[in-house]
Parts: C-alpha cells; structure tokens; sequence
C-alpha cells in the first residue's frame, strides 16, 4: 500500500519589530516609490537582539505541533531550512529538537538558500513515503538582517526576518506531498553568496574589513535566473503530479519579488486570485518565505480540503525546488485550537525543565568525574 505524506500542522513567527520602507529611506538613499515599484515591498519584520533564528523556529514549530496536536516524542525528525543558522556548528535544528522536547528526533540544518524549505519538505516528504521516518518537523527560519550591509541600498531593502513550520505524517489515506523537483547550477554559487567566515575565508579582521560577512549579490543577474527558474518548476512538478496548469487552486512562491511572481504567474496562466502573495509584508525572509505565506493563506481561507497548491522556492546556489501539495488538513475550530494550545505549553514547558535537568546533570557529571580523577591519581598516603 503507498504511503502518503501530509502536513497537519502549521506555525509562524515574526519579529513585532517592523520596519517601514519609508523608516529605511531615512538610513540608505532609497525612497519608498522606488522599493515598492521594483520590489513589491513596503515593510519587513527585524530580529531584536533577543531574536534569532533557533528562537523564531522554535516559536514557529510550537505552534505548528500545538496546531497538529502531536506529543513532541513521536517526532522523528526535526529539519531546518536556514542560511543564517545560530552558529556554523551545532546545527541550529539540534538546539530547536532540544528546546521542542522531541527527544526521540533526529535532527540537521539544511542549506539551500531561499529554496530550503521546500528541499526540507521534498526530503522529509520522501522520507515519510518510504517508511524511513513517520512525523518530521520541517522548518524555515531566517535571521536575513544580521548578513546584510545596512549601507548597502541593492540588498538591504530586500530583505527581513521570521520563521515557519509544517508537521509532516505518513498515511495510508491519499493526499499530501504528491511531487517535487529539485535542482541547482552551481556556476551561478558567485551570484548571491555570503563569502567569509567559512572554510574559505575564515573570519578574521580582514573578512570584516572587506566586508566578507555580508551577503553580495548580483541582483539583475539573480533576477534573470529566478524569472525563468520559476514557471519552469512549477509546471515540471505539476506534470509530475498528473496536473495541468488549469487545476492548481493556489500557487505559493517564494517570496522575493512582486515582479518575478508576476512573471512566473504570466508563464503558467495563472490569474491573480490563485497567487498567494505576502511579500509586502514581509520582504524575502528567504527560507522561511513560503511556510510564513502558507500560514497566511491558511488564516485567509483561501486553502481548503482537497486544494491543489504548487509551492515553488529559488535562491542562493543558485537552487529551486516545487513541490505539489493536495491539501488534507482541516483546520481545527477555535476550542479545540485553544485546548490543543494549553496542553502544548504544558508539554513544552515540561521539555525546558528536562532539557535544563540534563544540562545540569552533565555539569555535575563533569564535576564528579574530576572530583573521582584526582583522588585516584592521589598517591597513597603511607
Ligand atoms: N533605492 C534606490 N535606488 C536603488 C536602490 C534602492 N534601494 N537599489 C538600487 N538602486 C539604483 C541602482 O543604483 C541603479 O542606479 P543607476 O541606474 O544610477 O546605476 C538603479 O537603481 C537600477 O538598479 P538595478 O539594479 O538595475 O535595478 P533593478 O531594476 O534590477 O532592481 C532588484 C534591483 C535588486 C530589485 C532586482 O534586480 C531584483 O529583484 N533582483 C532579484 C533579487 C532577488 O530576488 N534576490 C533574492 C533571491 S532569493
């Protein structure tokens, strides 16, 4: 019997802090005309310092767990999608698996630029349908503004921070993920690429003077690629789906450009009740883009039982991804969200207190191990 991989659960996060195209205007020379004509965008959410990109996913996830009502020890998997992860290493998704108490899961950062989170959700969803793994947590999460050069007018208007979470399931029932279609040219890696503090160019005083830990890109040359990149997907993974262009009900791209969806949406012939676009809201948080607008369209009620949605990512790699998605959630009414809310927090309270429980009983572990060392190293007393 195939199995089938659905999404029963959904979250977001987004800083509280917004910043306007016109409060950017009075920091760079831009002005909020030129940014809303050629982007679409007319604000962004910015990570405080208290916020970083473990903290919004683990918020997005809890949120979706809560959603899906799943006891976090059933997770098996718990997937980032990031290109700005906490730290180089420990895999941002270890220190999320952690704080969501899914003691059972695995878990690893997936770096894919804009198009991880799709990558996430293709793998996972493969992972599920071979009977691998049966509940994966997927993430999108993005702390974008710490990368880039605020003086830098071509990127930094761009750009902005949040997090979004899907809980995938196995099922014998159809529906879900049905397709995907991943793919990458890596000779367009130079085009959008954060150069130092990797192994390449270890950070030091010199990344920073040359400005090595900010994000560089060629955005003509990104937008050529994402223009063309973009409609090719979607119709790849349609087809892969058994779908003409004519049956998706709701088409959900990654969220960079006002102009490259309308493109994209000319290509495949799609009108614009069909396109879901947030973006002026949120700027390009990159991988948390497409979850963050997933939630959105959800909470709009343009996605009910049985829709077809084609979800397409491009990005840094350069990347793409689509994945067609016959959505089988329902959504859960407002008691049962609120029941399925409280037993979450208590659940995730419990998980902290663990998680601290186990530091601690490491530190005393260490501790006693010294403490056993030196009296056995002591030279007996005569
Ligand atoms: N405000 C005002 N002027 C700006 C500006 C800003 N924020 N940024 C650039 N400009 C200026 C440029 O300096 C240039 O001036 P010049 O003609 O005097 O040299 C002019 O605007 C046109 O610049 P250009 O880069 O040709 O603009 P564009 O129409 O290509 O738009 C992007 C620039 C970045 C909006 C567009 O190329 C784009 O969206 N690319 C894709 C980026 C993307 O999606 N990246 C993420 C991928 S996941």
């Amino acid at each position: 019997m195939p199995r089938y991989a659905h999404i029963i659960g959904w979250g977001k996060y987004a800083p509280a802090n917004v910043v306007t195209n016109v409060d950017l205007a009075k920091k760079v020379d831009t002005t909020d005309e030129w940014i809303r004509e050629r982007t679409g965008i007319a604000q962004r959410h910015i990570a405080t310092e208290k916020e970083s990109t473990a903290l919004m996913a683990v918020h997005a996830a809890r949120d979706a767990i809560e959603r899906a009502d799943v006891d976090p020890r059933e997770i098996d998997l718990v997937i980032v999608a990031t290109a700005t992860p906490e730290y180089l290493f420990p895999a941002t998704a270890c220190l999320v698996q952690s704080a969501l108490g899914a003691e059972r899961a695995g878990a690893y950062d997936l770096e894919a630029g804009c198009s991880g989170f799709v990558y996430a959700l293709a793998t996972a969803a493969a992972m599920i349908r071979s009977e691998t793994f049966n509940t994966i947590v997927v993430i999108g999460s993005e702390t974008l503004s710490r990368v880039v050069d605020w003086k830098d007018r071509g990127t930094c208007v761009l750009f902005g921070d949040g997090a979004g979470a899907v809980v995938l399931r196995g099922s014998d029932a159809p529906g879900g993920v049905l397709a995907s279609t991943l793919g990458a040219d890596g000779s367009g890696g130079e085009l959008l690429i954060l150069p130092g503090g990797g192994a390449k160019h270890p950070a030091g005083p010199d990344t920073v003077l040359s400005k090595m830990h900010y994000l560089k890109m060629n955005g003509r040359e990104v937008y050529r690629f994402a223009t063309k990149i973009m409609a090719e997907a979607a119709k790849q993974v349609a087809a892969r789906a058994s779908w003409s262009l004519d049956q998706i009900d709701l088409f959900i791209p990654h969220q960079a450009n006002a102009r490259i969806i309308e493109s994209a949406a000319k290509a495949l012939k799609l009108p614009p009740e069909k396109i879901f676009v947030n973006l002026q809201n949120y700027g390009n948080t990159s991988a948390a883009s497409i979850p963050i607008a997933l939630c959105e369209a959800l909470a709009a009620g343009k996605i009910t039982a049985g829709a077809r949605l084609i979800l397409v990512g491009f990005g840094a790699g350069l990347t793409w991804a689509a994945c067609a998605v016959e959505w089988t959630a329902a959504k859960p009414g407002a008691a049962t969200l609120r029941h399925r809310v409280a037993t979450g927090k208590l659940r995730f309270a419990w998980a902290g207190i663990k998680s601290l429980g186990w530091q601690i009983s490491r530190h005393v572990d260490a501790v006693v191990s010294k403490v056993i060392d030196a009296v056995e190293k002591k030279p007996a007393a005569k």
